[in-house]
């Protein structure tokens, strides 16, 4: 198996790039069940970035960047989906038709949002009406599964408020996909409160200690779940690598956008035809593949 993550192949990336067939036909191998032979081993390919902070910073230049690098990755190596993790704008709720409008429109591939604690909500509006799915969310594909949770979901316009995922909707909604070959969860803030096992800041309990007690239970529930893949984290602009919990990853991804943190870049996820899977952090600036880890897939035969 080609090791495609000890460093990009550039000349791979131009093979790739210039067969011209690649870039149309990528975005459906997942759909289609399909595998094609440049890139022959990866069966679906999704990234995860977060923390855009619409109307912080250098957002319009930021929000140009995320479109074009999605795009990038769909044409070169195939992206069939990406998750927008969290702090999609900034403690505004009339932010989301901009930036839906102006550059989300422009991406070529499917795109689920995941509500951050920064993601207001006025009174009479629902993330339903924005995105066309709700904040807890279940995408089901061939053999793997995707769960979004919402973990700012005890007040819409309350930054500080840091809270567990739905324990009663997850433990339904994990039940459901038991017999995937594999789930991913994507959950915009942690929910382990910092200094337990090392665990960085902004967990859940940060402001409100009280809570912490309901993000470990979220934990037990994914940690004894055993088609659980990985969890992918936003929120802490300053993490972008992975801790581990009860034999299972939590990936953060560093952030799309702002003006603190570290790199700006997002993760890619690849499922290998073999039973393997990868993930990884990509700095777009530098080119740089970092964090790399692979991921323990169940075996194929269910
Ligand atoms: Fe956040």
């Amino acid at each position: 198996m080609k090791n495609l993550l000890s460093q990009f192949d550039r000349r791979e990336f131009l093979l790739v790039t210039t067969s011209g067939v690649v870039g149309a036909m990528l975005p459906y191998r997942l759909f289609a069940g399909r595998v094609l032979a440049d890139t022959d081993e990866i069966v679906a390919r999704f990234a995860v970035g977060g923390d855009l902070h619409f109307g912080q910073g250098e957002f319009e230049q930021n929000s140009t960047n995320l479109v074009d690098w999605m795009n990038r990755e769909r044409d070169q190596r195939g992206l069939d989906m990406f998750f927008l993790n969290g702090d999609i704008v900034h403690d505004t709720t009339d932010q989301y038709l901009p930036l839906k409008e102006r550059y989300l429109s422009k991406l070529q591939m499917p795109m689920w949002a995941v509500k951050g604690n920064h993601d207001f909500l006025a009174k009479e509006q629902t993330w339903n009406d924005i995105w066309e799915h709700p904040e807890n969310h279940v995408i089901r594909q061939g053999d793997f599964s995707w769960i979004i949770a919402d973990t700012s979901r005890a007040d819409n316009q309350d930054s500080t408020d840091y809270t567990a995922a739905d324990l009663e909707w997850l433990t339904k909604n994990l039940e459901e996909q038991q017999n995937q070959r594999g789930v991913f969860i994507i959950m915009h803030i942690a929910q382990r409160r910092e200094g337990i096992d090392n665990w960085p800041k902004f967990g859940v309990g940060h402001s409100r200690p009280e809570r912490a007690p309901e993000g470990e239970q979220v934990m037990q529930l994914i940690e004894s779940t055993p088609n659980v893949v990985a969890v992918f984290h936003g929120h802490n602009h300053n993490e972008r690598g992975r801790y581990l919990s009860g034999g299972k990853p939590y990936f953060f991804c560093s952030r799309l956008g702002h003006t603190w943190g570290n790199t700006i870049g997002y993760r890619i996820v690849e499922i290998y035809q073999g039973g393997t899977a990868k993930t990884y952090q990509y700095d777009p600036n530098a080119d740089a593949v970092l964090e790399a880890h692979e991921l323990n897939l169940k075996s194929q035969n269910h």
